[in-house]
């Protein structure tokens, strides 16, 4: 079976052996592409809301691997209990609700060796949280899908003492390692920055909250345009 590039590259970064869970699974893909290829020999796929819920049940069900993956309904790790993953994927949901998960559920979040973090939006933000949440980033990898550029982050527990506030942003193992995607990565999230800054710009009368946002999009646009100076 065949996933596509984004998901491949998170399967890639799941340790042998290891029991995994894939937490917001949609349709179970990857956890079915997890326990097909040998790589975990157990996972458990969790799903808040119920269409999905009820996808990964049937295509675990059609691949004939029910003995090894468990379809479970329920809200991020609450559907874990300690020490039942060795690995938690989260893979294609937002940053803020990927922070929101890991803090939800202490005694989960303590007994996981590894997070396969893979933010659809606010990725700096997130390696910033984690950075100041006692979590070191301990691999990362960038891949491009239809033109379409997508971070994953690999989340340890342990102290990410070596970045500065500026390569967290960025992602500190992709600067280090000169990833080959990264300066177009970087112009990327430049122009979508300034784009939204703009957009806000224009509009007279900003609320509190916009305004409060804007100074954070303006923070994170110099911190960015730093970064590209360097590279
Ligand atoms: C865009 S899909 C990503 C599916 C798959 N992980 C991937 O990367 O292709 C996000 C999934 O996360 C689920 N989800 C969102 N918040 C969740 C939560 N708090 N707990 C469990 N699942 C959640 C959604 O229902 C949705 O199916």
């Amino acid at each position: 079976m065949n996933l596509s590039p984004r998901l491949e590259q998170v399967a890639l970064l799941v340790p042998e052996g290891s029991i995994a869970a894939d937490i917001g699974s949609d349709h179970a893909l990857l956890s079915v592409y997890l326990v097909k290829k040998g790589i975990c020999p157990r996972v458990i796929a969790g799903e808040i809301n119920e269409k999905p819920y009820l996808l990964a049940s049937s295509q675990v069900q059609k691949s004939g691997l029910a003995d090894y993956i468990q379809v479970r309904w329920g809200d991020g790790l609450k559907v874990l209990a300690p020490g039942e993953a060795d690995v938690v994927i989260l893979a294609g949901m937002g940053g803020r609700t990927i922070r929101k998960i890991l803090c939800d559920c202490p005694g989960v979040t303590e007994s996981v060796c590894r997070f396969i973090l893979q933010p659809m939006t606010e990725a700096g933000e997130l390696r910033l949280w984690l950075s100041r949440h006692y979590f070191r980033i301990s691999a990362e990898a960038l891949v491009e899908e239809k033109g379409r550029f997508y971070e994953v982050i690999v989340a340890e527990h342990g102290l990410e003492d070596a970045s500065t506030e500026v390569t967290l942003t960025l992602g500190p193992r992709l600067v280090a390692d000169r990833h080959p995607l990264l300066p177009e990565h970087l112009n990327i999230l430049i122009e979508r920055e300034r784009a939204i800054l703009a957009q806000m710009e224009g509009k007279a009368g900003l609320s509190t909250e916009n305004w409060e946002r804007m100074r954070e999009i303006k923070t994170r646009l110099a911190r960015l345009e730093g970064i590209r100076e360097c590279l």
